[in-house]
């Protein structure tokens, strides 16, 4: 079935995941002349946007094993109706958030059973896998700084900070597992840019 490739973006929230993902876009188009499918869990379909929204409105009252199959029901119809057709067709698919987020946040941050969570994602993806993951790891400094100049407002960026750095630290361990790399999300949107690039040309190389 798979002709296309699938990068996934993943880490913690503001450490500048959709800025990445636009300039990737434009280079994988530009520079190596491939369609590309950018989209974002939750999200990309009707039907996952509306559940996006249920889940970031700081009004929602929604306890831990909810919000997981809330994230897995979007991610279902986002894998059937974006990525696959577009692995079909040959395309790049550059994804803001997939697996990865729900085993950080409703895994090690909300504390759900970590099985549980690696379960529904494999059921929710029919089980598969991106061809790279690349995490964002970005220091408490300028992470704090971030925050400081734009904080931020939904559901999920109003969590604890204990949760916070639950998630963050999350991200550092799977950062380890294989299909994922990680980028020092800490400097410019340049040299962050240009770690990416590098690592999916040698991706592109390869397939
Ligand atoms: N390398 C960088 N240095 C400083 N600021 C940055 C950098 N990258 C992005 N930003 C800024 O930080 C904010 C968050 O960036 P962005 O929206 O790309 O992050 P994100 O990971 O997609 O966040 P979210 O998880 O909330 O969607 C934006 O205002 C963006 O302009
Ligand atoms: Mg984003």
């Amino acid at each position: 079935m798979k002709k296309g490739v699938f990068i996934v973006l993943e880490g913690p929230d503001r450490s500048g995941k959709s800025t990445q993902a636009e300039l990737l876009k434009s280079w994988l188009e530009k520079e190596h002349g491939r369609k590309v499918l950018l989209t974002r869990e939750p999200g990309g379909t009707y039907l996952s946007e509306q559940i996006r929204k249920i889940l970031l409105d700081p009004k929602s009252h929604i306890e831990p094993m909810t919000e997981l199959f809330l994230y897995e029901t979007a991610r279902i119809k986002h894998t059937l109706e974006r990525i696959i057709p577009a692995l079909k067709a040959g395309k790049v698919i550059v994804s803001d958030r997939y697996t990865l987020s729900s085993t950080a946040y409703q895994g090690y941050g909300r504390g759900l059973d970590l099985k549980t969570v690696e379960t529904l994602n494999r059921i929710a993806t029919l089980d598969l896998k991106p061809d790279l993951t690349i995490v964002f790891d970005i220091p408490d400094k300028a992470f704090a700084q971030r925050e400081k100049t734009r904080p931020g407002r939904d559901r999920i960026e109003r969590a604890s900070d204990a949760f916070r750095r639950r998630v963050n630290r999350a991200y550092k361990l799977l950062a380890k597992r294989p299909g994922v790399t990680r980028v020092d999300a800490g400097r410019s949107i340049e040299a962050i840019q240009d770690d990416i690039r590098a690592r999916v040309a040698r991706l592109l190389r390869k397939k």
